[in-house]
């Protein structure tokens, strides 16, 4: 039999997509779809804490976003702030670790300071770490990773040679998190639209058509189960997984 990858994922990233067309479908503004999305997030939040998920990625905001008309963009950063202001203490209180990643200096002052307070309130908690992608591109990720090494290079401290795969993940804004094993993208669309390019190099996909706001714990247990069923051969044989499991 195949070797079957049993064990549950420990970094799970989701593209929360669906929340405009969710608003359209109920003839509502799109900012209501991104209201009713927060629901949902609380709801994978608290559930994947209880399954003892250590990592759990959610893309907020990508760097292609701002393209979008200034009201949802402002109404976004609002309903942002207006999260982080709700929720920082709670996820304290469950030993969440707060996390952002994205450029996040295109913010306004105050909801850059909110970011910074809310990661430093959580930073020692060991439990699941909530990691928010807010103006976030994976080619930026990279872009910036290597530009510093780039720098190095022109100090002199570095030599191209030198230039691994693991020093160009060392200089990305997910350096200390495992890669992501599950990608769940809802929606229905099927892309990555610039989430976590290099981190995804071998993850197992996961599409659904069930909008954002009506993901729920059951959707994330269906995901969760497609993903136990998955081969991870990492470039190996099938057979080769087998015998290193009988060693
Ligand atoms: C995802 O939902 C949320 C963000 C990008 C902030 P969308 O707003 O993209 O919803 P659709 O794709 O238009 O339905
Ligand atoms: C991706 O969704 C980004 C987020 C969910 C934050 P989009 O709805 O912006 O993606 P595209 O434009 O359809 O690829
Ligand atoms: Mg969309």
């Amino acid at each position: 039999m195949a070797d079957k990858n049993q064990l549950t994922p420990k970094h799970i990233a989701i593209i929360m997509d669906g929340n405009g067309r969710w608003a359209k479908q109920r003839h509502q503004p799109r900012f209501m779809g991104h209201r009713a999305g927060v629901k949902s997030v609380e709801k994978i939040v608290k559930y994947c804490f209880e399954k003892q998920i250590f990592v759990l990625s959610l893309f907020a905001f990508s760097s292609e976003n701002w393209r979008r008309p200034t009201k949802e963009v402002s109404l976004l950063m609002e309903l942002f702030a207006l999260v982080l202001k709700q929720q920082v203490k709670h996820l304290d209180k469950n030993n969440v670790r707060l996390k952002v990643i994205g450029d996040i200096s295109k913010f306004s002052s105050s909801l850059q300071k909110q970011i910074t307070d809310g990661q430093n309130t959580t930073k020692n908690n060991t439990g699941l770490t909530l990691n928010i992608a807010a103006n976030y591109g994976g080619q930026w990720d990279i872009t910036r990773s290597v530009q510093n090494l780039a720098s190095k290079v022109k100090l002199g401290e570095l030599i191209p040679e030198q230039i691994t795969e693991d020093l160009i993940s060392s200089g990305l804004t997910t350096a200390e998190l495992p890669d992501p094993d599950l990608f769940i993208r809802t929606g229905g669309e099927q892309r990555v639209s610039n989430f976590m390019l290099w981190q995804m190099a071998y993850t197992e996909f996961y599409f659904t058509d069930t909008l954002w706001p009506d993901f729920d714990e059951e959707s994330l247990d269906l995901a969760i189960e497609s993903f136990t069923h998955r081969e991870r051969r990492f470039g190996k044989t099938s057979e080769q997984l087998e015998d290193s499991k009988n060693d």
